[in-house]
């Protein structure tokens, strides 16, 4: 039995811990197979966590595990209180929060808000007629030509955002997939009935949500259908449950829209904690690939302040396509051509690829754009496999081509599972380059210099540093436009820690204007060396290697 006073114990229970967090995105199905039937699990993941808390992350992000007929990943739910018969049980899943718990790893579910599966018994009955008791559950029509000017998401797949159901000779609305209806939030049985939901996991222990599709739960005519004011006011709703009966737990919002929108869904401190920075993470990939550090600073200058109590999660990558919606035409085209010139990797608005293909798998890009993630304001969220730079199969449909398993080991199956290998849910990568035999946690793990051991050295210093989560955040100007130079601090300390980055493929000479600091010595963070001290004039010259970082903190001589 597990000793529940211990989880005090690992968890301290201040409400902000998510602001100096460090996020790891789990696909349950890819992660591990404890059970051997071919697919991961919720036991599987539980069997993992040792590994997780030797890299020294702070909260899992769980993708759906509910009851559903998985053809949206598990975004498709049949019933919000069961798991996925492949995944396991409810019991599987509170031996999984247990055992993060005792381990000081929170973890989070993703809440799927706006839509249900078309075989959720909700839809069943809703669809049989124009006056059951769910018959409103959804949002149904005489005809198709509503809100036009909603725009189509799934561009790859769907041609509308109503589909016609012959059972009620009525058409619904669906932002996604056609056999994914939207819930009508205008009905109050429908907001209590998610407000149940949300109760149901947050008492099982769960330590929040991803709520997933959040800036399309509400309709109005003549708008896109996203940001509007009901949604804002549903949102904070939910919030004030948690904030009511599970004050610890954090709401991070997955709001793929402009900063002047995403930063409504923080509202006053009261709606959202978190949400996820949509519009930095396209303008990193395209410094990497312009060699200057110009589009990344413009992203930061545009990224509007936050309430307190808030934070952004950053990312490079996750389970969907790196999305190209929060970009101009013009760097679209751009981002295309330099990172999908092959048409197959293309999925909707954006690139159905891995951080390391799509990189070329160069190590120093890929600790250049780690470094960043670690060190720009927000939490990093990271996502499973780009640890160990896990490679993805283009072949594969829609976004399946990123969710292939985890690479454990050199073993049968990668040692993803001890399945027949013709059995697995997806074949793991076996190419030269990112196969299982050659890149897996295994091997990196007895490589004091592979990355994955520079990750978990790099993770040790982002929670040394704690002012890198939680701390003020300040552009600073150099004299190099392929640099990229700011500082964290604390208001009212005197920790400041100092993060520059060459996004230029040669070594760069840079001067940075630290006049702010005269007279303090930086003090590399990873060595701990003691660099020259800052000279009265606050011009501080370095030289970067290509794709070089350095972090400083800036020590009172
Ligand atoms: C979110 C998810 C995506 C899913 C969609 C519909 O964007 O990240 O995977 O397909 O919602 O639920």
């Amino acid at each position: 039995m597990l000793d529940p006073s211990r989880r005090t114990l690992a968890l301290n229970d201040e409400r902000t811990w998510f602001q100096r967090a460090v996020f790891y995105e789990v696909y349950v199905r890819g992660f591990y197979d404890a059970t051997g039937d071919g697919q991961g699990d919720i036991r599987g993941v539980t069997s993992k966590l040792d590994y997780l808390e030797w890299l020294g992350i702070d909260c899992l992000w769980l993708l759906p595990f509910y009851a559903s007929p998985w053809k949206d990943g598990g975004y498709d739910v049949s019933d919000y209180y069961s798991v996925h018969p492949a995944y396991g049980s409810v019991t599987d899943i509170e031996e999984l929060l247990n055992q993060a718990h005792l381990r000081g790893i929170r973890v989070i579910a993703d809440l799927v808000l706006n839509h249900t599966s078309d075989q959720h018994p909700w839809f069943a009955e809703s669809k049989m007629s124009r006056d059951n008791p769910k018959s409103d559950w959804y949002v149904w029509a005489d005809d198709d030509g509503g809100y036009q000017s909603a725009p189509v998401i799934f561009i790859d797949s769907q041609s509308s955002n109503w589909t016609y159901c012959p059972d009620r000779e009525q058409y619904y609305w669906h932002r996604f997939f056609n056999h994914q209806p939207d819930l009508n939030y205008e009905n109050p049985d429908v907001q209590e009935a998610m407000l149940q939901v949300v109760r149901y996991w947050l008492g099982l222990g769960f330590d929040g949500f991803r709520l997933d599709a959040a800036a399309y739960l509400f309709q109005a005519e003549g708008t896109c259908c996203e940001n509007l004011p009901a949604t804002h006011t549903f949102l904070k709703r939910i919030r004030s449950v948690v904030d009511a009966e599970f004050p610890e737990a954090v709401l991070l919002a997955e709001v793929n829209q402009v900063p002047s929108e995403v930063v409504n869904y923080f509202g006053n401190g009261d709606e959202c904690h978190m949400c996820y920075d949509f519009p930095l993470m396209p303008r990193l990939f395209l410094s990497v690939k312009t060699e200057s550090a110009l589009p990344t600073a413009e992203a930061l200058r545009q990224t509007p302040d936050i309430p307190a109590g808030c934070q952004w999660g950053i990312f490079l990558r996750n389970h969907d396509e790196l999305t190209l919606e929060m970009v101009t035409d013009q760097e679209r085209e751009f981002l295309y051509s330099a990172f999908a010139s092959d048409p197959i990797s293309r999925r909707n608005v954006g690139i159905g690829r891995r951080l390391a293909p799509l990189i070329d798998n160069d190590r120093r890009v890929a600790e250049l754009l780690h470094a960043l993630i670690l060190s720009l304001p927000g939490s990093p969220i990271l996502y499973y496999g780009d640890e160990i730079l896990m490679g993805d199969n283009i072949y594969l449909g829609d976004r399946d081509s990123v969710r292939t398993p985890m690479q454990w080991s050199p073993d049968r199956n990668g040692g993803f599972s001890r399945a027949d290998p013709a059995r697995l849910y997806s074949s793991p990568i076996i190419d030269p380059v990112y196969g299982y035999q050659v890149v897996n946690v295994e091997s990196q793990m007895n490589n004091p210099s592979s990355f994955l051991r520079w990750t978990r050295e790099m993770l040790s210093v982002r929670h040394r540093e704690s002012v890198l989560g939680d701390g003020e955040f300040k552009l600073l100007s150099v004299d190099n436009d392929c640099v990229l130079a700011f500082a964290r601090f604390l208001a009212r300390d005197e920790r400041v820690v100092l993060c520059v980055f060459n996004f230029a493929s040669k070594v760069q000479p840079v001067s940075v204007n630290l006049s702010d600091w005269i007279s303090r010595v930086p003090v590399e963070l990873l060595g701990m060396t003691p660099f020259p001290v800052i000279e009265d004039d606050g011009a501080y010259r370095l030289t970067l290697a290509p794709y070089g970082f350095l972090w400083f903190e800036l020590c009172v001589a």
